[in-house]
């Protein structure tokens, strides 16, 4: 177990296992994004004892609907049964241990049907089909083989699974933001999804979700159309390992916004005429969309981000507007390797939307996020320039360590400080750490 002398605090402590920083005063090690020891134990200790986003309720309206995630490289499945309850089970057929589909989601109808063997299950997770099944004797028991379940639960309109048995109580597991987030998630519907790899440690994705000392110098589109982003906020670590980012947009100056458009694309909009989609943040906010940008007055509107350990985070629409409330995104990035991550968005809209409001939210809001979207191109190349970077000698240690008042922020901490980071780095230690 190595020494630890702080190179900026000049405390010593012993630390475990292999970390050579308190993480939690934001002075991290780098090794954590390049030791495969270290992943090992990230997908022992922490992703099988927290709690998993896996989809929304609605992502399961009907009996037989299903949604399936990876968890610390293990394959669960969640269904709707026919009682209306959500299960999760390990998606894998207890015969051979072929997965019962590869599919993210989906409905198979009232069984799920190996495609090897064909056993078949039920949707409360029974074995119920087992062809040419004397060839086992009369001793074979189906009460044995059904499928092992996973620990499924729901926060209004989240459903989360747990691996191991001995987790909290998902309240628990939410804490400080079990209230705070909970009128984001009430009444919302996915109406798309986008995933893509990237090479880089998954962290480096969740981060950044932390992270508003970014974005007005990674996003040049924020920072010419948007120009004052942040220019007031607040970054709030919230126990155990959450965090929340508020910031404020000044009102948008719509002829500035043409010529920044224009300089982007080299399209003339002098005449007023402005691209589809151009008002997408204002179109969320009150008191709704002007009919053109001139002579228009948008509010300011206030944006937020919800991070939630470990690897979660969902950016509602503005603050307090009823559409901010139900439209936005939610973002996972799941490990696939030491230095390979997947990012699964699901865009979401209020289930009181018609189709032609959630045609036009879907297109706003995949113009700046998933794989093809301003932002997320940005951050997709700091994710992978940074695993490059750390692979070699050029420091030791990566700095979260904005704000030095003491505490955990809040309201009045900067929205660039970095409390929001150094909760999620202090949980992390603390699950890391726990050899239980
Ligand atoms: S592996 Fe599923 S039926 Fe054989
Ligand atoms: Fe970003």
């Amino acid at each position: 177990m190595p020494a630890f002398m702080c190179p900026y605090g000049g405390c010593s402590m012993k630390l475990s296992p292999d970390l050579h920083t308190d993480l939690a005063t934001g002075v991290v090690d780098r090794d954590i994004y390049t030791s495969e020891k270290i992943f090992a134990l990230e997908k022992e200790r922490i992703f099988t004892r927290t709690w998993n986003y896996a989809c929304t309720t609605r992502d399961l309206k009907k009996p037989g609907d299903y949604f399936t995630v990876s968890i610390a490289d293990q394959p669960v499945l969640v269904v709707r049964d026919n009682g209306g309850e959500i299960r999760a089970f390990h998606n894998a057929c207890t015969h051979r241990g072929a997965i019962l589909t590869g599919e993210r989601c989906g409905n198979q109808g009232q069984v799920l049907k190996c495609m090897y063997h064909a056993w078949a299950f039920n949707l409360k997770g029974d074995l119920v089909g087992v062809p040419y099944e004397e060839g086992y004797g009369q001793d074979f028991d189906r009460g044995a083989h059904g499928l092992k379940p996973v620990h499924c639960d729901t926060f209004h309109d989240l459903v989360f699974v747990a691996l191991r048995p001995r987790v909290p109580s998902l309240t628990d597991f939410l804490g400080e933001m079990t209230d705070y987030l909970a009128p984001y998630v009430q009444g919302i519907e996915p109406i798309g999804r986008n995933s893509w790899i990237y090479q880089g440690n998954w962290k480096f994705w969740h981060e950044n979700f932390r992270d508003d000392y970014h974005a007005e110098f990674t996003h040049r589109s924020i920072r010419d159309l948007l120009a004052g982003t942040a220019a007031r906020g607040w970054n709030w670590g919230a126990a155990p390992g959450h965090s929340v980012l508020q910031w404020a947009f000044p009102p948008l100056d719509p002829p500035k916004y043409a010529r920044a458009l224009q300089r982007f694309s080299g399209v003339d909009f002098s005449d007023g005429t402005m691209p589809v989609g151009w008002n997408s943040m204002l179109a969320q906010g009150p008191p709704g969309p002007p009919e053109g940008f001139e002579g228009a007055e948008p509010p300011e509107i206030r944006q937020e981000v919800l991070a939630l350990f470990p690897n979660l985070d969902i950016q509602p629409g503005p603050k307090d507007t009823p559409r901010g409330m139900k439209a936005g995104y939610i973002q996972t990035v799941t490990p696939l390797g030491v230095d390979r991550a997947r990012v699964d968005i699901t865009v979401y809209s209020d289930i009181e939307d018609d189709e032609a409001t959630r045609q036009e939210l879907l297109e706003n809001l995949a113009d700046t996020q998933g794989s093809w979207g301003k932002l997320s191109c940005d951050d997709t190349e700091a994710a992978t320039r940074c695993q490059i970077g750390v692979r070699g000698e050029g420091g030791r240690y990566n700095l979260f360590t904005r704000g030095v008042a003491p505490g955990r922020g809040g309201e009045g901490a900067d929205v660039r400080d970095e409390y929001s980071q150094r909760e999620f780095f202090r949980v992390y230690q603390q699950y890391l750490q726990d050899e239980s």
